[in-house]
């Protein structure tokens, strides 16, 4: 019909996914890392890149960052199991886990765009300064503004939060270091997401 459900208009976006050739990682690879977790209206969490796992499998996180994403989840009682939609800025992998380059993040938005404009999450979780500066335009270093909610797109709230590699760097627990953060972050992030699931049912 022309109604058409979240999973079928996600599935077309994805599709299209497969077969872009927008930019020049279209050619090194192995599959595009299109989603993962729930698609559900509560929570999104964006991403920098697929690294060498992701590209292997087709999945977000699933190397050593992904594992220390899903432990912080799970530290709340969250999991990308129920809770969760987990994509990245770029869907495919930039070679040697580079940055993305600015060329290869223009032409990848659509797909981002169109992941949030159909699944208008109330949550939006930007993990690492790719998905903070793609979605706030600030060249503003995440420990600046991590922890903090933002407006997002169809009246959503964003927060950018430390992504797992960098917590793989910095081992530390001591207080205010950026495990310690997230812990803070990750906490606050549960309050508001107990809040509207309260009040969605
Ligand atoms: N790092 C990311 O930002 N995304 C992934 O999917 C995996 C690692």
């Amino acid at each position: 019909g022309f109604i058409m459900s979240i999973e079928e208009d996600l599935e077309e976006v994805r599709q299209m996914c497969e077969y872009c050739d927008k930019c020049s990682l279209c050619k090194s690879r192995t599959n595009i890392v299109f989603s993962g977790g729930v698609p559900n209206h509560n929570m999104m969490l964006i991403g920098e890149a697929p690294g060498y796992y992701e590209d292997q499998k087709g999945e977000p996180f699933v190397g050593k960052a992904g594992q220390l994403l899903d432990k912080i989840f799970a530290s709340v009682g969250l999991s990308r199991q129920k809770d969760v939609y987990i994509c990245n800025t770029l869907k495919c992998r930039p070679p040697d886990n580079r940055d993305p380059l600015p060329e290869e993040k223009e032409a990848c938005r659509a797909y981002l765009d169109a992941q949030i404009e159909i699944l208008k999450p109330k949550i939006i979780l930007l993990c690492g300064k790719v998905a903070l500066s793609s979605m706030l335009n600030t060249s503003t270093g995440i420990t600046r503004v991590r922890g903090q909610w933002f407006d997002g797109p169809f009246g959503s709230k964003m927060m950018p939060i430390f992504h797992p590699s960098y917590l793989l760097r910095n081992d530390s627990h001591e207080k205010g270091s950026p495990k310690w953060l997230m812990w803070q972050d990750i906490r606050e992030i549960k309050k508001a997401y107990d809040a509207l699931v309260c009040s969605n049912g």
